[in-house]
Protein backbone atom coordinates (compact mmCIF):
# COMPACT_ATOMS: atom_id res chain seq x y z
CA UNK A 1 0.00 0.00 0.00
CA UNK A 2 1.48 3.34 -1.10
CA UNK A 3 1.92 6.10 1.64
CA UNK A 4 -1.09 8.29 2.58
CA UNK A 5 -1.51 11.65 1.46
CA UNK A 6 -3.74 13.82 3.16
CA UNK A 7 -4.88 17.09 1.81
CA UNK A 8 -6.21 19.97 4.90
CA UNK A 9 -7.36 22.56 3.23
CA UNK A 10 -8.55 24.47 5.92
CA UNK A 11 -10.79 27.34 5.86
CA UNK A 12 -10.42 27.04 1.68
CA UNK A 13 -11.98 27.89 -0.57
CA UNK A 14 -14.51 30.45 -0.54
CA UNK A 15 -16.79 28.85 -2.73
CA UNK A 16 -18.30 25.98 -3.08
CA UNK A 17 -18.10 25.57 -7.17
CA UNK A 18 -14.36 26.39 -6.48
CA UNK A 19 -14.18 23.74 -3.89
CA UNK A 20 -15.95 21.03 -6.13
CA UNK A 21 -13.26 21.96 -8.68
CA UNK A 22 -10.68 21.47 -6.75
CA UNK A 23 -11.73 17.91 -5.56
CA UNK A 24 -12.50 16.85 -9.27
CA UNK A 25 -8.93 18.25 -9.80
CA UNK A 26 -6.87 16.16 -6.59
CA UNK A 27 -8.77 13.25 -6.86
CA UNK A 28 -6.47 10.60 -6.46
CA UNK A 29 -6.17 6.71 -4.83
CA UNK A 30 -5.14 6.56 -1.15
CA UNK A 31 -5.39 10.35 -0.40
CA UNK A 32 -7.74 12.07 1.79
CA UNK A 33 -9.68 15.28 1.02
CA UNK A 34 -10.68 17.49 4.45
CA UNK A 35 -12.58 20.20 3.20
CA UNK A 36 -14.37 22.05 5.65
CA UNK A 37 -17.59 21.55 6.95
CA UNK A 38 -20.35 23.21 4.15
CA UNK A 39 -18.26 21.34 1.25
CA UNK A 40 -18.16 17.68 2.49
CA UNK A 41 -21.36 16.24 0.96
CA UNK A 42 -20.81 17.75 -2.90
CA UNK A 43 -17.22 16.92 -2.74
CA UNK A 44 -18.05 13.56 -1.49
CA UNK A 45 -20.48 13.66 -4.86
CA UNK A 46 -17.53 13.71 -7.04
CA UNK A 47 -14.86 11.37 -5.73
CA UNK A 48 -13.89 8.42 -7.29
CA UNK A 49 -10.87 7.41 -5.67
CA UNK A 50 -10.26 9.78 -2.43
CA UNK A 51 -11.58 9.12 0.94
CA UNK A 52 -13.17 11.57 2.70
CA UNK A 53 -12.01 13.46 5.36
CA UNK A 54 -12.99 16.33 8.15
CA UNK A 55 -11.26 19.00 9.96
CA UNK A 56 -12.54 18.53 13.39
CA UNK A 57 -15.56 17.18 14.94
CA UNK A 58 -17.46 17.19 18.42
CA UNK A 59 -17.72 14.43 21.04
CA UNK A 60 -21.19 14.30 21.67
CA UNK A 61 -23.58 12.32 19.88
CA UNK A 62 -26.22 14.96 19.40
CA UNK A 63 -27.70 17.86 22.22
CA UNK A 64 -27.61 20.79 22.89
CA UNK A 65 -24.30 22.16 21.56
CA UNK A 66 -24.55 25.13 19.13
CA UNK A 67 -22.23 25.68 16.30
CA UNK A 68 -20.56 21.96 16.52
CA UNK A 69 -20.40 19.07 14.45
CA UNK A 70 -21.16 15.45 15.90
CA UNK A 71 -19.59 12.13 14.95
CA UNK A 72 -22.76 10.92 13.52
CA UNK A 73 -23.57 13.92 11.17
CA UNK A 74 -20.16 13.21 9.68
CA UNK A 75 -20.79 9.38 9.25
CA UNK A 76 -23.97 10.54 7.65
CA UNK A 77 -21.94 12.05 5.27
CA UNK A 78 -19.57 9.26 4.43
CA UNK A 79 -17.06 10.90 6.00
CA UNK A 80 -13.62 8.13 6.49
CA UNK A 81 -11.22 10.05 8.19
CA UNK A 82 -10.89 13.19 10.66
CA UNK A 83 -8.34 15.51 11.70
CA UNK A 84 -8.18 16.34 15.53
CA UNK A 85 -5.63 18.43 17.34
CA UNK A 86 -4.09 20.44 14.42
CA UNK A 87 -2.06 23.22 15.95
CA UNK A 88 -4.24 25.87 14.27
CA UNK A 89 -7.35 24.56 16.89
CA UNK A 90 -4.78 24.28 19.73
CA UNK A 91 -4.14 27.94 18.94
CA UNK A 92 -7.30 28.96 19.27
CA UNK A 93 -8.13 27.36 22.77
CA UNK A 94 -8.38 23.90 22.09
CA UNK A 95 -6.66 21.97 25.03
CA UNK A 96 -5.60 18.07 25.35
CA UNK A 97 -8.75 17.80 27.46
CA UNK A 98 -10.84 18.29 24.48
CA UNK A 99 -8.32 16.70 22.24
CA UNK A 100 -8.36 13.45 24.35
CA UNK A 101 -12.50 13.42 24.09
CA UNK A 102 -12.34 13.79 20.46
CA UNK A 103 -10.07 11.59 19.66
CA UNK A 104 -11.90 9.06 22.04
CA UNK A 105 -14.86 9.65 20.47
CA UNK A 106 -13.60 9.47 17.02
CA UNK A 107 -12.05 6.24 17.26
CA UNK A 108 -14.90 4.34 19.02
CA UNK A 109 -17.05 5.53 15.61
CA UNK A 110 -14.49 4.03 13.95
CA UNK A 111 -13.40 7.06 12.11
CA UNK A 112 -10.02 7.40 11.04
CA UNK A 113 -8.30 9.46 13.34
CA UNK A 114 -5.47 11.65 12.42
CA UNK A 115 -4.30 12.95 15.93
CA UNK A 116 -1.56 16.36 14.92
CA UNK A 117 0.74 16.43 17.81
CA UNK A 118 4.28 18.94 17.14
CA UNK A 119 6.05 21.13 19.11
CA UNK A 120 6.16 25.16 19.25
CA UNK A 121 9.03 27.05 18.01
CA UNK A 122 10.48 28.41 21.51
CA UNK A 123 10.16 24.01 22.35
CA UNK A 124 12.42 23.46 19.20
CA UNK A 125 14.98 26.53 19.78
CA UNK A 126 15.72 24.15 23.12
CA UNK A 127 16.49 21.21 20.69
CA UNK A 128 15.66 18.04 19.60
CA UNK A 129 15.48 16.37 23.57
CA UNK A 130 13.22 19.15 24.63
CA UNK A 131 10.85 18.53 21.31
CA UNK A 132 10.86 14.86 22.29
CA UNK A 133 10.04 15.41 25.44
CA UNK A 134 6.90 17.62 24.77
CA UNK A 135 5.52 15.04 22.47
CA UNK A 136 5.66 12.59 24.18
CA UNK A 137 3.59 14.66 26.85
CA UNK A 138 1.60 16.10 24.58
CA UNK A 139 0.56 12.25 23.09
CA UNK A 140 -0.24 10.96 26.55
CA UNK A 141 -2.86 13.66 27.45
CA UNK A 142 -4.32 13.57 23.96
CA UNK A 143 -4.41 9.38 24.18
CA UNK A 144 -5.09 9.82 28.12
CA UNK A 145 -8.83 8.36 27.53
CA UNK A 146 -8.48 6.04 24.80
CA UNK A 147 -7.70 2.62 26.24
CA UNK A 148 -9.28 0.60 23.68
CA UNK A 149 -5.99 -1.09 22.25
CA UNK A 150 -7.62 -2.40 19.19
CA UNK A 151 -9.03 1.09 17.89
CA UNK A 152 -6.01 2.60 18.27
CA UNK A 153 -4.59 0.00 16.18
CA UNK A 154 -7.26 -0.15 13.40
CA UNK A 155 -7.98 3.65 13.65
CA UNK A 156 -5.01 6.07 15.16
CA UNK A 157 -2.76 8.04 12.64
CA UNK A 158 -0.35 10.42 13.70
CA UNK A 159 0.81 13.58 12.10
CA UNK A 160 3.86 14.71 13.66
CA UNK A 161 3.58 18.70 12.54
CA UNK A 162 6.40 20.98 14.22
CA UNK A 163 4.46 24.05 14.85
CA UNK A 164 6.97 26.42 13.27
CA UNK A 165 6.55 24.16 10.08
CA UNK A 166 3.70 25.20 8.71
CA UNK A 167 3.09 27.33 5.91
CA UNK A 168 0.75 29.93 7.83
CA UNK A 169 3.32 30.33 10.70
CA UNK A 170 5.70 32.80 10.97
CA UNK A 171 8.69 31.87 9.45
CA UNK A 172 7.14 28.57 8.42
CA UNK A 173 9.68 26.45 6.61
CA UNK A 174 9.47 22.47 6.71
CA UNK A 175 11.23 20.40 8.95
CA UNK A 176 14.55 18.57 6.92
CA UNK A 177 13.89 15.21 6.84
CA UNK A 178 16.26 13.75 8.65
CA UNK A 179 15.03 15.68 11.90
CA UNK A 180 11.52 14.98 10.93
CA UNK A 181 12.35 11.27 11.02
CA UNK A 182 14.14 11.40 13.61
CA UNK A 183 11.16 12.65 15.57
CA UNK A 184 8.53 10.35 13.77
CA UNK A 185 11.05 7.18 14.96
CA UNK A 186 10.49 8.62 18.53
CA UNK A 187 6.68 8.60 18.17
CA UNK A 188 6.58 5.43 16.78
CA UNK A 189 8.59 3.91 19.16
CA UNK A 190 6.37 5.73 22.20
CA UNK A 191 3.60 3.66 20.44
CA UNK A 192 5.09 0.81 20.69
CA UNK A 193 6.38 1.21 23.96
CA UNK A 194 3.04 2.36 26.03
CA UNK A 195 0.52 0.64 23.60
CA UNK A 196 2.83 -2.33 22.22
CA UNK A 197 1.45 -1.49 18.67
CA UNK A 198 2.88 0.03 15.35
CA UNK A 199 0.99 3.42 14.47
CA UNK A 200 1.08 4.92 11.25
CA UNK A 201 2.98 8.33 12.03
CA UNK A 202 2.71 10.89 8.93
CA UNK A 203 4.61 14.58 8.08
CA UNK A 204 3.16 17.84 8.04
CA UNK A 205 4.38 21.27 7.46
CA UNK A 206 5.46 23.06 4.34
CA UNK A 207 5.08 19.92 2.76
CA UNK A 208 5.06 21.14 -1.12
CA UNK A 209 6.23 19.25 -5.06
CA UNK A 210 9.78 20.60 -3.83
CA UNK A 211 10.92 18.80 -0.93
CA UNK A 212 8.15 15.68 -1.28
CA UNK A 213 10.32 12.62 -2.19
CA UNK A 214 12.74 13.96 0.47
CA UNK A 215 10.14 13.54 2.82
CA UNK A 216 8.43 10.47 1.52
CA UNK A 217 11.19 8.58 0.77
CA UNK A 218 12.35 8.05 4.04
CA UNK A 219 11.17 4.56 5.31
CA UNK A 220 9.80 5.78 9.09
CA UNK A 221 7.52 8.23 6.91
CA UNK A 222 4.39 6.99 6.20
CA UNK A 223 2.47 10.04 4.37
CA UNK A 224 1.80 13.46 3.92
CA UNK A 225 -0.49 15.79 5.86
CA UNK A 226 -0.64 19.01 3.18
CA UNK A 227 -1.91 22.13 3.75
CA UNK A 228 -1.06 25.00 1.20
CA UNK A 229 -0.03 22.69 -1.23
CA UNK A 230 -3.20 21.02 -1.59
CA UNK A 231 -4.77 23.93 -2.57
CA UNK A 232 -3.10 24.11 -5.54
CA UNK A 233 -4.50 20.80 -8.18
CA UNK A 234 -0.96 21.07 -9.63
CA UNK A 235 0.52 20.99 -6.76
CA UNK A 236 -1.24 18.22 -5.00
CA UNK A 237 -1.19 16.26 -7.87
CA UNK A 238 2.18 15.96 -8.42
CA UNK A 239 2.98 15.40 -4.58
CA UNK A 240 0.99 12.52 -5.39
CA UNK A 241 2.69 11.64 -8.33
CA UNK A 242 5.99 11.63 -6.58
CA UNK A 243 4.23 9.31 -3.59
CA UNK A 244 3.41 6.84 -6.71
CA UNK A 245 6.80 6.93 -8.03
CA UNK A 246 8.62 5.48 -5.05
P1 LIG B 1 1.10 23.41 5.29
O1 LIG B 1 -0.01 22.97 6.35
O2 LIG B 1 1.32 22.26 4.36
O3 LIG B 1 0.52 24.61 4.60
O4 LIG B 1 2.31 23.74 6.08
C1 LIG B 1 0.01 21.70 6.92
C2 LIG B 1 -1.04 21.65 7.99
O5 LIG B 1 -1.24 22.68 8.66
O6 LIG B 1 -1.70 20.61 8.19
Amino acid sequence: MSKLIVANWKSNPDTLAEAVKLAKASDAKNAVIAPPYPYLEKVRGVLKYASLGAQNVFWEKSGPYTGEVSLNQLKGLKVKYVIIGHSERRRLGETDELISKKVKAGLAANLKVVLCVGEDASTRRKGITASKRFIAAQLKKDLAKTNNLKLITNNLLIAYEPVWAISTSKGGRADTPKDATQMISFIKKLMTNNYKLKTKVLYGGSVTPKNAKAFLSQPEIDGALVGGASLNPRSFKKIIQIRNSL
